[in-house]
């Protein structure tokens, strides 16, 4: 008959060693599914949007721009500012062609766009260059409560140039209206 044998120190902590492993590895599983379905709860209580600017602005008051061409919004909003005799108009600071994005010189008074060369005047008559319309302007209303300008970025005013010797130009007159225009 085999004789009982029973287990020495060593064969005792093995086995607890083991079993201690055994759970560990259970635990972690359990730990690992309840984290999965947590990032996903997460995920679907935080979602995937990006914030991006209104394109409905207030940009202050008439006041505050001079006649000529104000640069200072176009970083931020990507428009100009001109005031005229007559009054106000925004343009989009976006170039016809492909979409790069002009500057405005001052001293020659014109917007060249560095990509390909387009040239527009103040008016956004396009005055060289491989444009093939002039430049937008947005849509513009007074705010009845403070009095700002409100600029809507997305209402476009895109008339049909005339080709001429000067360039692509549209009649003045009949880009100063309501609601691309403020008479102040
Ligand atoms: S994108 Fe302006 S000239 Fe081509």
């Amino acid at each position: 008959m085999a004789e009982d044998k029973k287990p020495t120190e060593q064969e005792l902590s093995r086995r607890k060693f083991l079993t201690l492993v055994g759970q560990c590895a259970g635990w972690g599983g359990i730990a690992a599914s309840l984290g999965g379905v947590g990032v996903g709860t997460l995920k679907y209580l935080v979602p995937n949007v990006l914030y991006e600017p209104s394109s409905i602005f207030k940009i202050g008051q008439p006041s505050d721009y001079g006649v000529g061409v104000d640069t200072r919004l176009m970083k931020e909003r990507q428009v100009w500012v001109v005031r005229n005799e007559r009054g106000i108009y925004v343009l989009v600071g976006i170039c016809r062609h492909l979409g790069c994005t002009p500057n405005w010189f001052p001293d020659q008074q014109r917007f060249r766009c560095p990509c390909h060369g387009s040239i527009y005047d103040m008016q956004g008559n396009v005055r060289g260059g491989p444009a093939p319309r002039t430049l937008w302007r947005s849509g513009v209303s007074l705010d009845a409560v403070d009095g700002q300008i409100v600029v809507n970025f997305n209402q476009r005013q895109d008339p049909d140039p005339k080709g001429t010797a000067e360039g692509l130009v549209v009649e003045e007159s009949s880009r100063e209206v309501s609601p691309f225009f403020l008479k102040i």
